[in-house]
């Protein structure tokens, strides 16, 4: 899918920096296919001395020049400079793969002034240990083909789930914002192991490996989290005392909350973005 395919990854962050990473490692790609751009030239060294054989530049305009698919990488607020540095260098067949949050499909066109395939993702942090969970929408010219190869982009550092555009805001407020809400509850389960005399170090890592292990169990077996954790709830037992505890507590309706809540503030944000 992408192993004819010449990438320009603009602005090689945190996340775009997680891609390029992913994709070298799984040897979706060659480093000669890929050009890397940031505007910090001792960091692109860096880059370089990591992945050799890896094209960089604080040129935008020279690495999309002939690439197949540009990576839009960087922080909304300097979206619009690094479309003006590439515009006149992207052909109609160029896909353009953009995760900025909240900037929708159709802007970058009008921002691009032409009718190119733009294929929209929202990814999430874990993607720098390839465990990223990313959603992904095509826009209006983008085809199966364009999809299928953003589909692949992300597969490099994780799993990918297509939609439409209209549920990037949930997205956002489930997998986008999600770690967040799962380092509190580990931060928590910690507290509560040191707070009953385990020391913190392996508090800490008791309870990230439980929420680690947890989820790949779900993912995994296929199996409904209801009757898995039904499983671990002997009658009588410590497991149901503390669902009694978590219940009474509304521990659902809070992450069901926070979820809403975040996807209604990444609702507005994307307004803010419009105007
Ligand atoms: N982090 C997340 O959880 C997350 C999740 C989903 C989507 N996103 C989206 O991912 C994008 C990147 O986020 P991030 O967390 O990776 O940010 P980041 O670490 O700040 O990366 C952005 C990179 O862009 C580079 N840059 C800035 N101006 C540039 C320019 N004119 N030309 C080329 N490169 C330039 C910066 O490097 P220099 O300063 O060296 O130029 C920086 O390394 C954002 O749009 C964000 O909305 C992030």
């Amino acid at each position: 899918m992408l192993s004819d395919q010449h990438i320009a990854i603009l602005g090689a962050g945190n996340m775009g920096r997680a891609l390029l990473g992913g994709l070298l490692r799984g040897n979706d790609v060659a480093p000669d296919q890929v050009r890397v751009t940031r505007r910090d030239s001792a960091a692109l060294e860096m880059l370089r001395s990591e992945f050799p054989g890896l094209t960089t530049t604080t040129d935008n305009a020279e690495a999309a020049k002939g690439a197949d698919i540009v990576i839009l990488a960087v922080k909304p607020q300097v979206v619009q400079e690094v479309i003006d540095d590439i515009r006149d260098h992207l052909s109609e067949n160029t896909l353009v793969v953009s995760i900025l949050a909240g900037i929708t499909t159709e802007s970058l066109r009008d921002a691009l002034g032409q009718d190119i395939p733009v294929v929209r993702a929202m990814p999430n942090t874990p993607a720098i240990v390839d465990e990223g969970a990313t959603a992904i929408a095509g826009g209006r010219y983008a085809e199966d083909i364009h999809v299928n190869q953003a589909k692949a982009i992300f597969e490099a550092v994780g799993t990918v789930e297509v939609l439409p555009e209209h549920m990037m805001d949930a997205v956002t407020g489930l997998s986008g914002s999600g770690p967040a809400y799962v380092y509190m509850i580990i931060e928590a389960l910690t507290d509560g192991g040191v707070k009953m005399g385990l020391p913190r170090p392996q508090a800490a890592r008791l309870a990230a490996q439980t929420v680690y292990g947890a989820s790949r169990l779900v993912l995994e077996t296929g199996r409904h989290p209801a009757i898995l954790r039904d499983e671990v709830t002997t009658p009588g037992g410590t497991a149901i005392a503390a669902v009694a505890d978590l219940e009474s507590h509304g521990l659902r309706t809070m992450l069901i909350n926070a979820v809403a809540t975040a996807t209604k503030r990444s609702e507005e944000l994307s307004q803010l973005n419009k105007t």
